[in-house]
């Protein structure tokens, strides 16, 4: 099979990153003969560099004519430290997800045995966590209308959901779950937001009309936060607005051991874009210590994607034994010296093999 995909680096070890990326993908053309182009376009502060836009059209051109996006990272710590910086990195990012129609978020959490002591959670709470967040990605107060009036010393972002836009993604978070545990938990705050109030009255009907045979609970973001923490092997198949995911799944990410290898998949109704749950890491940039599994795994989504499921199994278990024979950067073996490349290398090797 032939397919065509756009390629955003983005900042800080973004080109580092999917350098690694592209490497095992590479390895599982050959393997499966398959033929993989990449075309790579400019999005985040180094288009803002070059073209003054975090997302130029020639960058939307390209994702346009792809079979899939494959994305690095965003941000750099010049516009994070300037609060009246007039263009933002993440402006492209959350332009593209709009353009795209990019509405629900896959960010899956799973544990690594030779990794249970790296996570600072003890291993009898962590054990056995296996849970997928679904988080809307495309509404709420990331796209709310925002307000700045800063010479009254006052600001605002609206939140607002649609029930249009909440089915989209419970829809497929509840299919998800089917193939599963068979149990969603809605995260929200409907004992505060009128928004979340909607959630819960649009998640409970879809659960009585269409998938009844899946175990729905609800929970306060609040209540989720300290639950992740205590007790995360007690979800399946978490639902949620897009703040909530975001806060909520950077948070799930520290039970592995590291936020390095956590991948994600941004679903639309036409496209599809995949990416690493972790930002840019600016103080790692050049140094070779990124650790490259996410975006290698977010890789893997996308064969996913492409039904090539026995590929991206393989992806999936050399990444499974590259970790279990310690090979790894420093954020999971601090003691090996493993760069990302090295890590890529490993990694592909093993799917040529
Ligand atoms: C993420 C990121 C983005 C978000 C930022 C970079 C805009 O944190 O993908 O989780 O908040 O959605
Ligand atoms: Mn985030």
């Amino acid at each position: 099979m032939h397919k065509n995909i756009a390629v955003l680096a983005g900042d800080g070890i973004g080109p580092e990153i999917i350098t690694e990326a592209i490497k095992v993908l590479e390895a599982v053309a050959k393997k499966y003969h398959h033929s993989f182009t990449y075309e790579h376009a400019l999005m985040g502060a180094v288009a803002i560099d070059e073209t003054g836009n975090p997302l130029p059209d020639k960058t939307l051109e390209i994702c346009k004519s792809s079979d899939a996006i494959l994305f690095g990272a965003i941000g750099d710590p010049k516009y994070d430290n300037d609060p009246n910086a007039k263009v933002r990195p993440e402006q492209g990012l959350l332009a593209l997800r709009k353009a795209f129609n990019l509405f629900c978020n896959v960010r899956p959490v799973t544990i690594y045995d030779s990794l249970i002591d790296s996570s600072p959670l003890k291993r009898n709470r962590i054990e056995g966590v296996d849970l997928v967040i679904y988080r809307e990605l495309t509404g709420g107060i990331y796209f709310g209308e925002k307000k700045e009036m800063n010479d009254k010393g006052v600001a605002s972002d609206l939140c607002t959901y649609s029930k249009e836009e909440i089915l989209s993604v419970a829809h497929l978070a509840f299919k998800a779950a089917g193939k599963r545990k068979n149990k969603l938990t809605l995260v929200d705050k409907a004992n505060v937001l009128a928004s979340s109030r909607l959630w819960r009255s649009v998640v409970t009907d879809l659960h009585s009309s269409e998938y009844k045979d899946v175990e729905l609970d609800f929970l306060f973001v609040d209540n989720a936060a300290m639950q992740m923490v205590l007790n995360p092997a007690q979800f399946d198949v978490i639902l949620t607005g897009n703040l909530f995911g975001d806060i909520i799944s950077d948070e799930a990410s520290v039970i592995g051991g590291s936020i390095g290898l956590l991948a994600s998949a941004s679903i639309g109704d036409r496209y599809a874009m995949f990416e690493p749950i972790h930002g840019s890491f600016p103080q790692g940039k050049g140094k070779g210590i990124a650790n490259p599994t996410a975006t290698i795994l977010s890789a893997a989504m996308m064969l996913d994607h492409f039904d090539m499921v026995d590929e991206a199994n393989a992806i999936r278990d050399a990444v499974q034994k590259t970790i279990d024979n310690n090979v790894g950067t420093p954020d999971i073996y601090p003691d090996k010296n493993s760069t990302t490349s090295d890590v890529g290398s490993y990694i592909s090797d093993i799917i040529s093999q």
